[in-house]
Formats: C-alpha cells, structure tokens, sequence
C-alpha cells in the first residue's frame, strides 16, 4: 500500500480550488472529492421532494436516509443521491442558489462529514479534497492543507466564466459573495487555521498553484 498523501484544499467559491485540485490530483496520480458537490446532491434531493420547504430536521432526515455516491477520478468526478445522477444537475443556478439551507444545517455539515471521511479511507488517503472546512474539521490532519485565497472581483469573473449564460452577471455576483456570507456563518474558511498555507491564486495561473502545492506535499 502507498503512503498516505491526503492534500485538503479549502476557500471561497471562485477561489479556484476545483480547477486546481482536480489539476493536482492527476499530476500526483491520487483521487479527487468535491464536497461542495455532495451539499449540492443532497439539495437536489431536497428540492425534489419538498419544492416549498422543509424544516431543518426534515432535510436532516433524507440526508440520512440518502445512498450519495461520488465518483473520485479528477477525469470524470460524478456523482448519484438514490440512484439518480446529479452531475449535471448540481450545477444549476436553482441549485446554487438554494444549497446554503443545505451546508448551513448543521446535522447535514456531521452526517456529509462522516461520509466524506468515509471516501477519503476508502481511497487509502490518497485524495485530494476540496471545500470549505476540510483543513480544520474533515480532514484537520491531512498531510498538506491549503487555503486558497483571490480577490473578489478576480472570483465573480471565474465564477461567470464558468457558468457562461447559464446566469446573469448579476446573478453570478449573488451567487458568489452572498454565498460566502451565508457559508462563512458555519464555517471560517477566510482565515487560515494554524499550520494551513494561504496560497493567493488572484494573479497565478491554475499550473503555478499546482506547483505550489506540489512542493509543499515534496511529492
Ligand atoms: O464549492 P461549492 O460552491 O460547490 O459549494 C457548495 C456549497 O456547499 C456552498 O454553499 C458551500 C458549501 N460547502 C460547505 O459548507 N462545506 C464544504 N466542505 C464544501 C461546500
């Protein structure tokens, strides 16, 4: 068996983490989770079954009755919530727009926690991992943890790159920094916990923060 080299990767949305870390994982050869993915699976099944709302312990309850499945390659990271592929789906603005009810429910933060560890053994912690509280409560021991950082204005215009005419540009500013506010409640994801590297991807190319990363992990 391999050694363990477990890369926790956390920050804001338009940050870069996805393009980054799905980057490192194939230059290092290891797995690649998006947990934000698995807030946005468990939001489509919410949505599915209750289109007018549901008190926090209802969504608590079909997140645990939910089989999610995540597909780890960096190729084609997929993912499934009771059989259904949501891979496409998640990525909705309907989506964006609902999925902090989901990640600030804190129920949902410890069950979605469990499961992501659940993956990262399975891959004999040999994964990197992406989201907002992976260096400092999922994974707070992993052999590299990172913090990505970039200015607002460099992230609203990543993000609407990304989502093309999908959404307004209005809508794509909502998105970013309302989100971070209603993320930031549950989560500290802007200041780095100690032993956590602040990498400020504002001015890199999404290669010169792989390097970074990679000679930090001494791989
Ligand atoms: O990174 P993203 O936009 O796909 O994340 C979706 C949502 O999930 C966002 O509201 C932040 C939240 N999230 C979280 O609270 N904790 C994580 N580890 C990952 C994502």
């Amino acid at each position: 068996m391999s050694e363990s080299l477990l890369v926790a990767i956390d920050g804001p949305s338009g940050s870069g983490k996805s393009t980054t870390a799905k980057l490192l994982a194939r230059r290092l050869g290891l797995g690649y989770l998006d947990t934000g993915a698995m807030y946005r699976a468990a939001t489509t099944e919410y949505l599915r079954r209750h289109p007018d709302g549901a008190s926090a312990g209802e969504i608590a309850a079909l997140v645990s009755a939910a089989d999610i499945v995540c597909e780890t390659s960096p190729e084609a990271p997929a993912f499934s919530i009771n059989g259904r592929d949501v891979t496409d789906e998640i990525r909705e603005p309907r989506i964006s727009a609902a999925v902090s009810e989901v990640a600030t429910n804190l129920e949902v933060r410890r069950l979605l926690t469990g499961l992501m560890r659940g993956v990262i053994d399975a891959h004999g912690r040999r994964i990197v991992v992406e989201g907002r509280d992976i260096t400092t409560v999922v994974a707070p021991d992993a052999d590299v943890r990172v913090l990505l950082v970039a200015d607002p204005a460099a992230r609203v215009a990543r993000r609407a790159a990304e989502v093309g005419d999908r959404a307004t540009a209005s809508e794509v500013t909502d998105q970013v920094l309302r989100r971070d506010k209603d993320d930031s409640t549950v989560s500290n994801f802007t200041d780095a916990a100690e032993g956590v590297v602040v990498i400020d991807s504002t001015f890199l190319t999404p290669d010169e923060v792989v390097d970074r990363i990679v000679a930090l992990a001494g791989a």
